[in-house]
């Protein structure tokens, strides 16, 4: 075969002989990695079977196991325990295939033969707004999972959902017009500019209305109005700008599509669902009761989407914007990246678009949630002071505590030190925020995310200029040079090299880079297993050498994609 996902063909032979045995047109069959000494592959998949065919689990098992044909690639089945059919890859078939793969630049990993056109929210932020550690995993996260989605060949549109309309802008835009002398005016601080137009609009009730009619000249689209606006919204872009050039994220401004882009969509909207019979009035608001929404008293959930004073929020630019992408754009998936907080909202949007037909049976959406970053006190992460901590500082302070670990070392010229302390403070923080399941809540450690033992992508980093300078050090060509598993650490590596295309199929199918992270945590860890057995640039006997130093120039290549995917890079020299 190919060398690709290991797990997926032999789930796919399973499946054939099971066919073959049972003539039943088969169920999906799960081949999971196996843990236990001398299995490399285990399936569950005639324990399921037992009740519906009326026969012993193991009887199935065995009857798969004597028409199953994987012998280019694994000893003959075993069946084991009360039906387990478990697998050894042939070492042969290791050899061959670790070597042929050093030579692949996708080291194995398949490309998709159903490419989807994928629309992904990710990031989002306010604009008027610092970026607070809040936006850490929606940025984080989000472009982790469009790199994964990229990488297995879909068409990826990211889109950055900026809160850049509304109510709040009237009080922002008259802050600006009171504050701003003629000429170049620049916002500093954009949270203190936001906080004193706050507190001016609940204590001076002259700002209060005028505010108020600010945001009627607004949405009115009077040309004043709206370069002031656009003023606000390209120092706020400009802030976003950094952070992302910081953290090493690819959202540009062109994939900007902010919350004031799907305006001129809304009363369209509001026209189409109303024509499809699918609004009510109540309360004077324009609302959708989708069918299963009911709030804690078990009466029906409105989604509002013309408020009573004839101005649209949040949900109707959801629908607006899930409508846009679909109908106008032609994307198949729409995937949003936003804390776990706003399931029900996106819930309730998907069931209105299927009910309106802007997404149909082709089409997926779904909400990717995440936890919430929480301080070592185990509540959201807060300043002493109680604020939202700025994600600039936050990044500012990742990079000084790397910059700290690295001081004594002389070797490196104060450029690369530099560019070495980016690379590990940012991709601590990045790994930190993407090596737990999304969905849980984790507690933000500098201590832990800075380790150089452990889960992190330091003892990864580490891991990986170690090899790199093993390589450099024996400055060999190793084109043509064949892989031999004569030693059981050798043999351990290449399977866990093996594993790497179903690592990253399942971080990419389920939306969860943690998946990812845990493989190459695994593998570094087999690595160094291996090194500290098998001697690599003092190995003896024929071909041994050259053999164990292309099992190390594919780990190093294995541990550099793999971080990428995550979009975190890796020094050559640490
Ligand atoms: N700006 C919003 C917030 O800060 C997130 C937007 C998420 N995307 C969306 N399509 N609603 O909460």
């Amino acid at each position: 075969m190919l060398f690709g996902d290991v797990s997926e063909e032999l789930a796919r032979r399973v499946l054939e002989a099971l066919r073959h045995v049972t003539g039943i047109e088969p169920p999906s069959a799960l081949v999971r990695a196996s843990a236990r000494s001398g299995v490399d592959y285990q399936c569950d998949l005639a324990m399921s079977l037992g009740r519906s065919l009326g026969k012993p689990p193991r009887e199935i098992a065995a009857d798969i196991a004597s028409h199953l044909d994987v012998a280019d690639l694994a000893e003959p089945p075993e069946v084991a325990g009360p039906g387990f059919l478990n697998f050894t890859l042939r070492s042969s078939w290791l050899e061959d295939r670790t070597t042929a793969v050093n030579d692949d630049p996708r080291l194995g990993a398949a490309v998709t033969t159903r490419p989807r056109r994928i629309a992904i929210d990710y990031s989002s932020p306010n604009v008027a707004k610092e970026m607070h550690a809040g936006h850490l995993r929606p940025t984080v996260i989000g472009d982790a999972i469009a790199r994964l989605l990229r990488f297995a060949g879909h068409e990826v549109i990211p889109h950055n959902h900026l809160g850049d309309w509304g109510t709040p802008f009237g009080m922002l835009i008259e802050h600006l017009l009171d504050e701003r002398p003629s000429g170049p005016y620049t916002l500093g601080d954009l949270n203190d500019f936001y906080r004193a137009a706050r507190s001016k609009f609940d204590t001076d009730e002259d700002f209060a209305t005028r505010s108020r009619q600010r945001v009627v000249l607004l949405q009115g689209g009077d040309e004043e109005t709206l370069s002031l606006w656009r003023h606000l919204v390209d120092e706020s872009t400009r802030h976003f700008a950094e952070i992302y050039e910081l953290l090493d994220v690819g959202l540009s401004s062109e994939d900007v599509y902010g919350e004031s882009f799907y305006n001129p969509f809304l009363a369209a909207v509001v026209d189409d669902l109303t024509s499809a019979g699918l609004t009510e009035i109540s309360d004077g608001a324009v609302c959708v009761f989708p069918d299963g929404f009911r709030n804690r008293d078990g009466e029906p959930l409105p989604l509002i989407v013309r408020k009573r004073d004839g101005g649209y929020g949040y949900a109707a630019t959801d629908l607006a914007t899930l409508r846009y992408w679909t109908e106008q754009r032609g994307v198949t998936d729409l995937l949003y990246v936003v804390g776990a907080p706003q399931a029900q909202h996106f819930a309730m949007v998907f069931a209105v678009c299927r009910a309106a037909g802007w997404l149909r049976e082709e089409h997926r959406a779904e909400h990717l949630g995440f936890g919430t970053v929480l301080g070592e006190d185990g509540r959201a992460m807060k300043t002493r002071a109680g604020e939202s901590i700025r994600l600039a500082d936050l990044l500012d302070e990742a990079v000084s505590h790397a910059a700290e670990v690295l001081e004594d070392r002389d070797d490196l010229s104060p450029g690369i030190r530099e560019e070495v302390a980016r690379a590990i403070g940012i991709g601590a923080i990045k790994y930190a925020d993407l090596s737990g399941d999304r969905e849980r809540d984790y507690v933000f450690s500098w201590d832990r995310m800075l380790s150089k033992t452990g889960n992190t992508s330091v003892y990864l980093q580490y891991a990986n200029a170690r090899i790199r300078s093993v390589l450099a050090k024996a400055d060999q060509d190793l084109t043509g040079a064949r892989v031999l598993l004569g030693h059981p650490a050798e043999r351990a590596l290449a399977l866990a090299l093996a594993r790497f295309p179903e690592a990253v199929g399942a971080a990419t199918a389920g939306h969860l880079p943690h998946k990812l992270c845990t493989y190459l945590y695994e593998t570094a860890a087999v690595f160094s297993r291996f090194y500290e057995q098998c001697p690599v640039l003092a190995a003896e006997g024929p071909g041994v050498r050259d053999s164990r130093l292309v099992l190390a120039e594919l780990t190093s290549k294995t541990l550099t994609l793999g971080l990428s995917l995550l979009g975190i890079s890796t020094p050559a020299r640490l």
